[in-house]
């Protein structure tokens, strides 16, 4: 069982696969006031940065599941690098219907909101984890700018345009599904550039540690082609935040 290998590739040097920056996780870790002790349940928790950094900042016991073998690994690995390896456990699997047998304090999905089928799925997903008076995280993307047409939008590598919502729509959209909005960091274009930025100099690395992988054609392709349709779409119009949801 794994993702894609793209992203094994494009993504192996990431810590943090997503456009906030370990600055505005730290941002983010503070504005929940977390607790030590508190259980926080990461779905799709990638290469553990922010799991990793809360055990170590705040003393948060951990668990993140992730379908990805690479970044579970690295989330080992980063786990033993900060000395929380006892409070923080990382599981290589499918998040999909993930609920842990303990509540936790904080329920989290940071970017990998099609575990529970979308938002709202994930929510409800996230909220069989989570104790009265926690909180629910989502790491979403949201339109900055309305792209003009769908064509733009699929530059963005959405679907169409109705694929997201502007920010106010999306805070309003957890209130109608009955939630508080009690907090968000929102990414910027710096946040962006070390998402997307980074793939570009992994991939150039990796093709010419490659040159001979059946992917190298793929990948010579893709890191051509990504820095002009990254600056032309995504950087322009698309923003990514996480907001703490609490059930009213
Ligand atoms: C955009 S990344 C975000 C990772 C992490 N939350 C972070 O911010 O660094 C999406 C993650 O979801 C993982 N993923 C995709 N499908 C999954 C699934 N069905 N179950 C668990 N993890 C999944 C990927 O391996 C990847 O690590």
């Amino acid at each position: 069982m794994d993702i894609p290998r793209i992203f094994n590739v494009t993504e192996s040097a990431h810590r943090i696969h997503n456009p906030i920056t370990a600055e505005k996780l730290a941002t983010l870790g503070a504005a929940l006031r977390l607790e030590p002790g508190a259980r926080v349940l990461d779905l799709g928790s990638g290469s553990g940065e922010m799991l990793c950094t809360w055990a170590c900042d705040h003393g948060v016991i951990g668990t993140g599941i992730d379908m990805s073998q690479l970044f579970t690994e690295q989330a080992k690995l980063r786990a033993e690098e900060l000395g929380v390896a006892d409070r923080v456990k990382f599981i290589h699997g499918d998040a999909a219907g993930y609920v842990s047998g303990e509540k936790v304090s904080v329920a989290a999905c940071l970017g990998a909101t099609w575990i529970g089928g979308g938002v709202a799925g994930t929510i409800e997903l996230l909220a069989r984890s989570l104790q009265a008076g926690g909180i629910i995280l989502i790491g979403e993307p949201y339109w900055r700018k309305l792209p003009p047409t769908d064509d733009v939008a699929k530059g963005c590598l959405a679907d169409s345009i109705s694929e997201f919502v502007t920010l106010a729509e999306l805070l309003a959209r957890f209130g109608q599904l009955g939630y508080d909005v009690v907090e968000m960091v929102l990414a910027d274009e710096d946040g962006w550039d070390r998402y997307e930025a980074a793939k570009w100099l992994t991939m150039r690395r990796w093709l010419e540690a490659n040159p001979d992988d059946d992917f190298a054609k793929d990948i010579r392709a893709k890191l051509t082609s990504e820095p002009e349709r990254y600056a032309t779409y995504t950087r322009e119009y698309l923003g990514w935040g996480v907001f703490a949801l609490m059930p009213r």
